[in-house]
């Protein structure tokens, strides 16, 4: 079995002297959608950053697609999509220059990029913001367009730092039809972070407990919660706040 995502013993310790990860281990299956989850502050953003090669780990390895960045840095850069939690944008360029920019960045021509932003603008329902600058965009129109500048070169995986954050009923609604769609049809491989336990319980299959920049628990969703309410059939919210107030007893004992 090959994996999509395959990560070994990263680790990461911060210049302020944080270990944001000690010795994180990840497999995650090609097409699969799955969940990164845990407190604030457990890691979740640095293994992006780290996977998607914007900062540097430590020790340990990675690949995704087979390719390692140390292999093939462009060839990983083409593979991948990210969509950040707290990236920033270019407050005075439009929508629909920074779609097109970032198409021309993946050498694209000026005709394809144009055609891959109008297409991502309908696909994310960004039409009436099309001409607005991105400083003026709400926190959710923001969301909708780092997902969408994720998604210019067709990348093959896809990672989402919590995207929903900030999104009405009605766009978190859009947006799961989008990657779902993608993930289901275009079999693009999603690595989501969410605090949003309902939205991961709805849409991933598997998951990933990190706590402390370590690994507590990986594997699917449905035994996860079946380990915590044996035969209850309880949402993926309750399991984990069950997890987590047995770490807590468990650390007071
Ligand atoms: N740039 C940074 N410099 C120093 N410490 C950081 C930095 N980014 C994150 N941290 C620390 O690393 C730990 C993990 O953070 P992060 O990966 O952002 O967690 P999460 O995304 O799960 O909330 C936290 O203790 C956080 O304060
Ligand atoms: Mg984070």
């Amino acid at each position: 079995m090959t994996f999509e995502i395959q990560v070994k013993n990263l680790t990461k310790k911060y210049p302020n002297g944080i270990k944001a990860l000690n010795g994180v281990d990840l497999q995650i299956k090609k097409g699969h959608l799955f969940a990164l989850l845990g407190p604030n502050g457990a890691g979740k953003s640095t293994l992006v950053r780290i996977l998607t090669t914007l900062i540097h780990k430590d020790s340990g390895s990675f690949s995704i697609g087979g390719i390692s960045p140390e292999h093939n840095f462009s060839q990983m850069q083409k593979y991948i999509g990210v969509a950040l939690q707290d990236n920033e944008l270019d407050p005075n360029e439009t929508v629909v220059s920074l779609l097109r920019f970032q198409g021309q960045l993946f050498g694209m021509t000026n005709k394809q990029a144009q055609a891959r932003a109008e297409r991502l603008i309908d696909l994310f329902k960004l039409n009436t913001e099309q001409n607005k600058k991105a400083g003026k965009l709400s926190g959710g129109n923001k969301r909708r367009l780092h997902c969408a500048l994720a998604l210019v070169h067709k990348p093959k995986v896809l990672f989402l730092d919590e995207p929903t954050v900030g999104m009405d009923p009605q766009a978190r609604h859009m947006f799961w039809d989008v990657i779902t769609d993608l993930n289901t049809n275009e079999k693009v491989t999603i690595l989501l972070t969410t605090q949003y336990l309902e939205e991961a319980d709805k849409y991933a299959s598997e998951m990933a407990m990190i706590i402390d920049g370590n690994i507590q628990y990986t594997g699917d969703i449905a035994k996860f919660k079946d380990m915590m309410h044996p035969n209850k059939n309880t949402s993926l919210e309750e399991s984990y706040l069950t997890y987590l107030n047995t770490l807590t007893n468990i650390e007071n004992n």
